[in-house]
């Protein structure tokens, strides 16, 4: 995967990678808050999350194809490699195939590429309490944190369910992403 081609205009190209989550249908909110933000946006979806999100909706906004499968060898790359990554939301069973090296969906490729090539990565976890509970889990975020992955806030719901797109936190990736001044 090389790096440091800008998008287009210039701007710097991030990939929100998006999972399977009840919420992902909201996907567009991050997507306009980086746009404002002045990132070019591609979305590379997990093929489960493409029953959750408006496919044809999100390309129209961002002026770029969702990814969710290989290219063919010989195919032309359909986006620009990426300058940062935000995962919103991301899955339980995304986050620990992640740590754990596995990459059987494009998005698990990309996740598990980035890090080998400096690119810096927010993830916003999306799961239920009796998910986070189990070890393997919270074993998950230990090495992605060590990993350098920067994790936002993430308050398991008691119940997984389809709403919540509204009150989740989608800029928090962003802000994650955002240098901090040095003092
Ligand atoms: C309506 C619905 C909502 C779901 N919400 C979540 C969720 O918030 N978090 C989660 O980890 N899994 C959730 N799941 C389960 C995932 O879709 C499932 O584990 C899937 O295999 C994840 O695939 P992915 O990680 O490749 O996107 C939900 C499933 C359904 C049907």
């Amino acid at each position: 995967m090389d790096l440091g081609h800008p998008g287009s205009g210039g701007r710097p190209f991030l990939y929100v990678v998006v999972c399977a989550a009840g919420v992902a249908g909201g996907v567009g909110r991050l997507v306009t808050a980086a746009q404002q933000r002045n990132w070019d946006v591609g979305v590379v979806a997990t093929p489960q999350s493409l029953d959750f999100i408006d496919r044809s909706a999100v390309e129209t906004q961002t002026g770029h194809p969702i990814r969710s499968a290989w290219r063919r060898p010989g195919d032309p790359r359909p986006l620009p490699p990426p300058d940062a990554i935000a995962v919103a939301p991301a899955t339980f069973n995304t986050i620990n195939k992640w740590a754990a090296g596995i990459s059987d969906t494009l998005a698990l490729g990309v996740l598990c590429e980035a890090y080998g090539s400096g690119v810096p990565i927010a993830v916003l976890p999306c799961l239920n309490a009796a998910q986070a509970a189990h070890p393997a889990y919270r074993e998950s975020l230990e090495r992605l944190r060590g990993m350098g992955v920067l994790i936002g806030s993430h308050e398991p719901s008691v119940q997984p369910g389809t709403g919540g797109a509204d009150v989740f936190r989608w800029e928090e990736a962003l802000e994650l992403l955002t240098p901090k001044p040095v003092s």
